[in-house]
């Protein structure tokens, strides 16, 4: 048994010097923002919230934030050439830029994370309009990866100083109940998880909750490691993920390759009923990895009674998860791009505070036979 549950130490006086108040917004860099909105909105079920780009000052991009009850995306893109956005989009393909998150005071977030060796990103900028002022920093990390920090307490507007709002009255798609960001999974090369995970622990404040090693996660041709790192408080969950020897490339290794570099493997994204969500998703194009039908043979063996009905679990590809504290309902989607680099997992907790280790044989099985068809494996 190589799973490690640690448990919480808190020690007198402990003092959480960066706060996190959750995820605010998810940032991609994509080669079409327009057409990616209406994906987004189109087969994930976001409404149009904002837009930025040279109508409202912005000379060098175009940036379109939609939104899902408390699930954020922006789709920005670059409209020249020769910035580092341009750049970042011809290196990786579409992916994501920056998982931002909400702070009471992002100046303090800033200076507690640089001072502690965190390489600045943007120096704490206070954004003005007729709505109030929001504040925002940020600081780097894997890859070309960035953390912003943002406090809205003094903002009214819908989204941020920059964008001015931005609707559709003809295209209102209804949502699929996808709800708010459950963790968000980083690759980074090999060796670089522990460096990574000190980081997080120590520039972050954040703590390591769960560990796996390339016993828990491996297959007959390849396996990964990894280890999920939780904010003091729980509300912001980073696993951290790097490739691990095996007979054939790890999923990792052609995420590596492909994203020419370290990045966001995959969003989750909540759900309170993964049925109905998953059901909604494929009627709308979205494309789910599927595990063998016999995955659901000894289902109920292995993770007990569930209050679902196994048929329509069976039917659509969901997976289910034990852990002590309760179950999970999962699914990943296929890469979202052409590149087999950025994905999403539907998610829904019954209790579960773990990341369906129960299924990482199953589904890192049908990933490889998606990298064996792309020639990768
Ligand atoms: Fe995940």
């Amino acid at each position: 048994m190589s799973t490690t549950l640690k448990t919480d130490v808190k020690q007198t006086g402990f003092v959480d010097f960066l706060p996190l108040e959750g995820t605010d917004y998810v940032e991609l860099y994509v080669g079409n923002a327009k057409q990616a909105a209406h994906y987004y909105m189109s087969a994930f079920g976001f409404q149009a919230l904002a837009y930025a780009g040279p109508e409202t000052g912005m000379k060098d991009k175009a940036s379109y934030a939609i939104r899902q009850h408390k699930l954020t995306l922006v789709l920005t893109t670059p409209i020249r050439p020769g910035n580092p956005i341009a750049d970042h989009i011809y290196k990786h393909g579409d992916g994501v830029k920056a998982l931002s998150l909400r702070v009471n005071d992002a100046a303090s977030a800033w200076k507690e994370t640089t001072k502690r060796g965190a390489k600045s990103y943007m120096e704490p900028l206070a954004l003005k309009d007729e709505d109030g002022e929001l504040v925002m920093s940020g600081i780097e990390v894997y890859g070309e990866t960035v953390h912003l920090f943002i406090e809205r307490k003094n903002y009214r507007g819908a989204f941020m100083p920059g964008y001015r709002p931005w609707s559709n009255p003809h295209f209102q798609p209804t949502s699929t109940g996808l709800l708010y960001v459950d963790h968000c999974v980083g690759n980074v090369g090999w060796n670089q998880m522990d460096p990574w995970v000190k980081f997080y622990e120590e520039v972050m404040g954040f703590k390591n909750i769960l560990t796996f090693d390339d016993e828990d996660i491996s297959t007959e041709y390849s396996a990964l490691m990894s280890k999920v790192m939780s904010s003091g408080n729980g509300f912001v969950k980073f696993p951290i993920n790097e490739p691990a020897e095996g007979k054939k490339k790890s999923q990792v290794e052609e995420y590596l390759e492909f994203y020419n570099g370290e990045g966001v493997q995959h969003v989750a994204m909540a759900t309170d009923n993964i049925v109905k969500t998953v059901r909604e998703l494929m009627s709308r194009g979205v494309e789910f990895l599927k595990v063998p039908t016999a995955y659901y043979d000894d289902l109920l063996d292995r993770v007990g009674h569930i209050d679902e009905d196994l048929e329509p679990l069976k039917e659509l590809g969901i997976l289910v998860d034990r852990d002590n504290e309760g179950y999970l309902l999962q699914l990943f989607s296929k890469p979202v791009e052409d590149r087999p680099t950025l994905f999403f997992e539907i998610i829904q907790r019954k209790g579960a505070k773990s990341f369906g280790k129960g299924n990482f044989k199953a589904l890192f099985e049908a990933i490889e036979r998606e990298q064996e068809a792309r020639g990768n494996l």
